[in-house]
């Protein structure tokens, strides 16, 4: 304890106020920003948070790109609606990292440098209409599974915004699985592109839960911390297991000849992921990683004066 003052009363120790933490975390409660925390549970926050922040914002591209061309005004509406709560998702979660000190300029300009990563499955082209209602069934419902669990994470700020975004997410992933209904009882062309749109998103949405358990470094830690709740394996079985039913009650086959059911385990086992692209992907060289960052760069630069005015706007009103 330092020594207390007629003013200042004595401020626990660095030792007193890890025991606090940790017992906080062991009791399953929540950290709050107020609370005083490791540094780097601090910084592997940060890191997870913003890296999620941006796979909302960079992730409103793909289909963005078909706001102009929904084949009708009903699937533009729900495009469009779609699209701005990935916009809020992102908010949401900027705010949550600056609640730990994160400045969210200096975010966003990490992201467009390259120095921060977002989600790998945003850097695949989105070739058709079907390609809007795979995402909404296969990403987003990918997205539910890895994030419901971060509703309890440790981090207050964090937890809180997830319980929204998770409830819009469940909207995406049903808007997504309709859109695909609609079109299964269409034509055969458009049975085609469905089944074309499956066999391009199924095996990047596997690899959206993260590396295997065996080769994810931040894992061990975010588990022990209550920032993750369960580990990447973990996750994707889980998606699996609930996609195929989905998948079969569609009338769309999953590109993988080794998906069958274990009856000595009642869960589907599936192959061989192919790391080599995912890291290609996460290292800036997907398909299109370098028109995602472009556009981001754009929406930064060209907007500087929004920010500016803004910013003005408030210093007037202060003073
Ligand atoms: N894409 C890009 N990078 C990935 C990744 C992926 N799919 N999976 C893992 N990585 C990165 C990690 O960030 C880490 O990089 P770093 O150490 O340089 O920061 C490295 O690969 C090793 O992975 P780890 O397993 O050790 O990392 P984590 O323990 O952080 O687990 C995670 C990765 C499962 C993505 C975890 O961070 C997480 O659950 N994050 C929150 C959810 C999230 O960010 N989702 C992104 C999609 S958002 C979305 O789909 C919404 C949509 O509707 C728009």
């Amino acid at each position: 304890m330092s020594a207390p003052t007629l003013d200042r009363p004595a401020a626990p120790d660095e030792a007193a106020l890890q025991a606090h933490f940790d017992a906080t975390i062991a009791a399953d409660k929540r950290v709050e920003p107020r609370d005083w925390m490791p540094e780097g549970y601090r910084k592997g926050l940060i890191r997870q948070i913003a890296q999620h922040a941006h796979s909302e914002i960079i992730g409103m591209q793909p289909e963005g790109d078909w706001l102009l061309a929904a084949p009708s005004l009903r699937r533009k509406a729900i495009l469009l609606a779609k699209v701005q709560d990935e916009a809020g998702h992102g908010m949401y979660l900027y705010s949550a990292a600056e609640t730990l000190g994160a400045d969210r300029a200096d975010l966003t300009d990490k992201l467009i440098e390259g120095r921060h990563k977002y989600s790998s499955i945003f850097n695949y082209p989105t070739l058709t209409y079907a390609d809007v209602g795979v995402i909404g069934w296969l990403v987003d419902g990918a997205a539910i599974c890895n994030q419901v669990p971060l509703c309890r994470s440790s981090y207050g700020p964090y937890a809180r915004a997830m319980i929204r975004v998770c409830k819009e997410e469940s909207f995406h992933q049903r808007q997504g699985y309709e859109l695909l209904m609609t079109m299964m009882r269409g034509t055969d062309e458009q049975r085609a592109m469905v089944q074309d749109a499956v066999d391009r998103w199924w095996w990047p949405s596997l690899m959206m839960f993260g590396p295997p358990d065996d080769d994810s470094p931040n894992s061990a830690q975010s588990m022990a911390w209550g920032i993750k709740r369960h580990s990447n394996d973990e996750l994707r079985q889980r998606y699996v297991d609930m996609s195929v039913p989905q998948a079969e009650a569609l009338g769309v086959t999953l590109p993988d000849p080794e998906l069958r059911l274990d009856p000595s385990t009642g869960r589907y086992r599936f192959g061989q992921i192919d790391w080599d692209e995912f890291k290609r992907v996460i290292s800036g060289n997907g398909p299109a990683n370098a028109e995602r960052i472009a556009r981001r760069r754009a929406a930064r630069d060209d907007n500087a004066w929004v920010i500016e005015a803004a910013t003005a706007y408030a210093e007037k009103h202060a003073s």
